[in-house]
């Protein structure tokens, strides 16, 4: 199939090169190989056309296909040949004028305050040294105009009172990534009908953020705080998400809940929407397998003629359920026939220890997503980075412009930091100048 544009994008560097360079360095050119040419290649067909002189005269050669680029003229024209000395001079002589140009200009140098309004030039849209129009390889590989997503909004939630509630516990703790990861997992399980959400917070106190934030998703859900011990803070590797999801555990037991069905969803993970329909069947103990677990990637119970016969999983340290977190639900009423139920603070044992404490038995395992042939949930890590301090004035973060409230809202929600005296200087900028803040603020 001809593919409409098919030239891959060069580094900007080369990029800069310019017409007249290109005259000048035909000669050199044609001693390229084709995939040097391409990358060359100017998009703009009235310019192309202009600088690649086709011998053959041949239309088909003109346009661009897969795999085949238009040639280059071996022999040039000597009405061309004249003009090639005057270009190359003028060349080194451009190339130092733009130069000086663009560093004067990214420098901010000679350019009074004033400037930054009065020299801004919209782009025009047409090709420059520095630009290439929009002529990307594009192949549609397939498309669909037909809406066939199901909303939970589309019917009414009593249309799914029947369902069993599914009991879904998040432990969750504050650092800068903690509201962009609820809010993610929130937009998943807004698609889920008859879900209750229990978010237990590793936290001293209740976060009045979090409140507001959980209200405004409409998501059934219990927030709760429950700080991980003191003396486990520092201990490493630290029992992660325990005592949280021990208070959820709690929760259930003090609501005298038999009817529904848990599941330990971390508030990093991924979740495929079809796990919900798969875990509301469980019976006893669901499982299935997680991807992205350690060394193999995955982590899941080996299946035989539909029954779970043993597990996989790179790291075994004498569990007898090595699995993940995310790679099992269990039913409630089952779950209720065993009141010593509990997860100890035994970093790396939290699963293993669990599902002992409810008497799982391996022939009761009810294995999910295709007979465990399936993804259904992800274990995807958010890298953990500190909530940077930006140096931006206080007295600039009033109600004269955004920049008061927003950095007030990413105080709330731990991501950023505004201070007078502390980290790096907040660059403010117009037109790609860099300004004192007092510039825009004051
Ligand atoms: C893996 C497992 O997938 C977790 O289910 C298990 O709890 C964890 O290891 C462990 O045993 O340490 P991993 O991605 O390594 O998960 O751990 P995190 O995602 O950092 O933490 C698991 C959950 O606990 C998350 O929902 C996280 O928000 C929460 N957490 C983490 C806390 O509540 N407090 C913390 O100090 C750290
Ligand atoms: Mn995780």
């Amino acid at each position: 199939m001809p593919s409409a544009h098919y030239l891959p994008l060069d580094p900007q560097a080369s990029d800069a090169d310019d017409l007249e360079e290109e005259e000048g360095q035909q000669e050199h050119r044609t001693s390229m190989n084709n995939n040097q040419y391409n990358i060359r290649y100017h998009p703009q067909p009235a310019v192309d056309y202009d600088v690649v002189v086709d011998d053959d005269d041949n239309d088909d050669d003109r346009t661009p296909t897969m795999g085949k680029a238009p040639r280059l003229s071996r022999s040039i024209p000597s009405r061309r040949r004249c003009w090639i000395m005057p270009i190359m001079l003028l060349v080194p002589f451009c190339i130092v004028f733009l130069y000086f140009m663009l560093s004067s200009q990214t420098l901010g140098l000679g350019t009074s305050l004033e400037d930054v309004d009065d020299d801004y030039e919209p782009h025009n849209g047409i090709d420059s040294p520095n630009t290439h129009a929009l002529n990307e390889t594009l192949h549609i590989c397939s498309e669909s105009h037909e809406d066939g997503r199901l909303y939970v909004q589309d019917k009414p939630s009593s249309a799914y009172a029947q369902l069993p509630v599914i009991y879904f516990v998040t432990p969750t703790y504050p650092r800068r990534e903690q509201i962009p990861e609820l809010t993610r997992l929130a937009h998943s399980l807004l698609h889920v009908p008859r879900l209750h959400w229990l978010v237990a917070n590793d936290h001293e106190r209740c976060d009045t953020y979090m409140d507001i934030l959980l209200n405004r998703f409409g998501i059934p859900f219990t927030h709760m705080a429950s700080p991980m011990p003191h003396k486990f803070r520092n201990s490493k590797p630290a029992p992660r998400g325990v005592a949280n999801r021990r208070a959820a555990l709690q929760w259930i037991r003090q609501h005298n809940l038999t009817n529904g069905v848990l599941y330990f969803g971390d508030d990093d993970n991924t979740y495929d929407l079809r796990l919900f329909t798969e875990i509301r069947q469980t019976q006893r103990v669901s499982m299935f397998p997680v991807g992205l677990i350690a060394d193999y990637a995955v982590s899941g119970p080996v299946v035989r003629d539909g029954k779970v016969v043993a597990f996989l999983d790179s790291w075994v340290a004498a569990r007898r359920w090595p699995v993940d977190m995310a790679g099992f639900a269990v039913n409630l009423g089952y779950m209720s026939l065993y009141p010593n139920v509990n997860m100890p603070y035994k970093p790396g044992y939290e699963e293993d220890l669990f599902l002992r404490s409810i008497g799982l038995h391996i022939d009761q395992i009810e294995p999910r997503g295709n007979n465990c042939t399936e993804i259904l949930v992800w274990h995807t890590q958010t890298k953990n980075k500190k909530s940077p301090v930006v140096r931006l004035e206080k007295k600039y973060l009033d109600g004269r412009s955004n920049l008061g409230a927003l950095f007030r809202s990413l105080k709330v929600m731990g991501v950023a930091f505004a201070s007078d005296t502390e980290g790096p200087l907040a660059t403010i900028s117009k037109n790609g100048k860099g300004k004192p803040h007092s510039y825009f603020l004051s």
